[in-house]
């Protein structure tokens, strides 16, 4: 298995208007470092959906990412918009990637039911949302790491050996 190529988005509007530091984009930097996997892309934007759209289509279609990894815009707030981006540019929806992430944050916290974070393929690009808080992201990618190789693997058209 060839290096995991990662992007990772914050959707943030006040971190993207310069307003407080990006602490959950880089913790994902710093995480996937830490497997030896390749951060090839990085954004930071508005919760927009055009801007979201746009930054997804280039790190999966342009920039090669196997896995994208979202941070923010998956819960109730009226600019809250991530799953629903996420869907619109996938091919299929990856439901378990989503539904492990709260079944494991809900022993955690009961407000991890709030999170509507999904998955989606696109192409070979596995597009993966977590919540927008450093912690939530620390804890999700901790629940959903080890698979991610596999996943690649098997968009690649590998098999399960
Ligand atoms: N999941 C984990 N593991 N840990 C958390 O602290 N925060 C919850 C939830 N999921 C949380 C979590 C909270 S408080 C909210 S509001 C939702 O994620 C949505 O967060 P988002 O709107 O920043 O995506």
């Amino acid at each position: 298995m060839a290096t995991l190529r990662i992007g990772v988005l914050t959707s943030s509007d006040t971190r993207a208007a310069g307003a407080a530091e990006d602490t959950s984009g880089k913790a994902l930097i710093e995480l996937s470092g830490g497997r030896g996997w390749e951060v090839v892309a990085y954004h930071l934007v508005p919760d927009d959906a055009d801007r979201i759209a746009a930054a997804l289509v280039q790190m999966a279609d342009d920039d090669g990412c196997d896995i994208v990894l979202t941070t923010g815009g998956t819960g109730l707030s009226p600019r809250d918009v991530l799953p629903e981006v996420t869907l619109s540019l996938a091919d299929r929806e990856v439901p378990g990637i989503g539904e492990h992430i709260r079944a494991e944050s809900l022993k955690i916290t009961g407000r991890a039911m709030l999170s509507r974070g999904t998955a989606g393929q696109r192409g070979s690009t596995l597009i993966i949302n977590l919540p927008g808080s450093e912690k939530a992201v620390r804890e999700s990618f901790g629940f959903i790491a080890d698979q991610l190789e596999h996943a690649a693997e098997m968009m690649a058209g590998g098999g399960h050996g």
